[in-house]
């Protein structure tokens, strides 16, 4: 071991740095839970069930899978998440045995964004932080994959970062981000039959919060994009509390 891995690891044990498991996914232990709790909140928001079936593209650690799993009746959380590192130091840190034993959550380290591993369609399915890394052929696989496995009244959303161009590279970015216009990833997602909008839901950080949808779902997304709007037109904004 190096003299610099040796340190990093002493400053983890000694609470100095966050631990791995959250900063690879998210760069900082408040990141991991801010956002992590809100990516919840807004499935909730968007209709989110106990009887629903969730998917969670790029679940990473579990830092939003964590209070699904929790919440969703028995079998019905999926992940897929190539790193198995993460979702084993997400299960054993932030689930438990208890839980994990009652609502048996299901996972892939698939990394081909083949979205029918489970064998069956999703109500809900959520990337947080994954359209910010994709190629585009590998946005094109997921929007390709994802019109197959959304049952028809489903709701798909993910988070982008927006750029005045395109990311060209052939491949995931990774630490780096990938930005794409809104208009390049709406005209992808219409090559399946996918409808896209901006959710209008706040992100923590830089990211937008996009959702995807098909045309007969179109008159309960507007509903949902309008109560949206307004709650973060009310919504305090972060900062405003702090001492002048
Ligand atoms: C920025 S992290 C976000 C993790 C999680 N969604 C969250 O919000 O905490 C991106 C995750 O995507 C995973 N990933 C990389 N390639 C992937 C692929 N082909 N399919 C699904 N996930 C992938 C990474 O391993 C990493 O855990």
């Amino acid at each position: 071991m190096s003299f610099r891995t040796f340190k990093r690891r002493l400053k983890r044990r000694l609470g100095l740095l966050p631990p791995k498991y959250k900063s690879f996914v998210l760069g900082s232990a408040e990141n991991y839970d801010l956002m992590g709790r809100d990516q919840f909140e807004m499935l909730k928001f968007w209709g989110l069930r106990e009887d629903r079936y969730l998917l969670d593209i790029g679940c990473g650690s579990l830092s939003g899978g964590r209070f699904a799993i929790r919440f969703l009746a028995p079998g019905h959380y999926f992940g897929i998440e190539p790193q198995q590192w993460l979702i084993d130091e997400g299960l054993r840190r932030e689930v438990g045995p208890g839980v994990i034993a009652a609502k048996r959550p299901q996972f892939s380290n698939d990394t081909a964004f083949n979205l029918s591993v489970f064998g069956r369609q999703f109500d809900f399915m959520v990337a947080h932080s994954i359209l910010t890394h994709t190629s585009q052929t590998q946005m094109r696989q997921l929007f390709s994959a994802a019109a197959n496995a959304m049952s028809p009244r489903a709701v798909f959303l993910a988070t982008y970062l927006q750029g005045d161009s395109d990311y060209t590279g052939a491949d995931w970015i990774y630490p780096g981000v990938s930005l794409y216009t809104f208009a390049t990833i709406e005209a992808f997602a219409r090559e399946h039959g996918l409808r896209c909008a901006p959710s209008n839901w706040r992100h923590p950080g830089r990211q937008i919060w996009l959702v995807f949808y098909r045309d007969s779902n179109e008159d309960f997304v507007a509903d949902r994009r309008r109560a949206s709007a307004m709650q973060s037109a009310t919504a305090v904004q972060p900062g405003a509390l702090a001492p002048a």
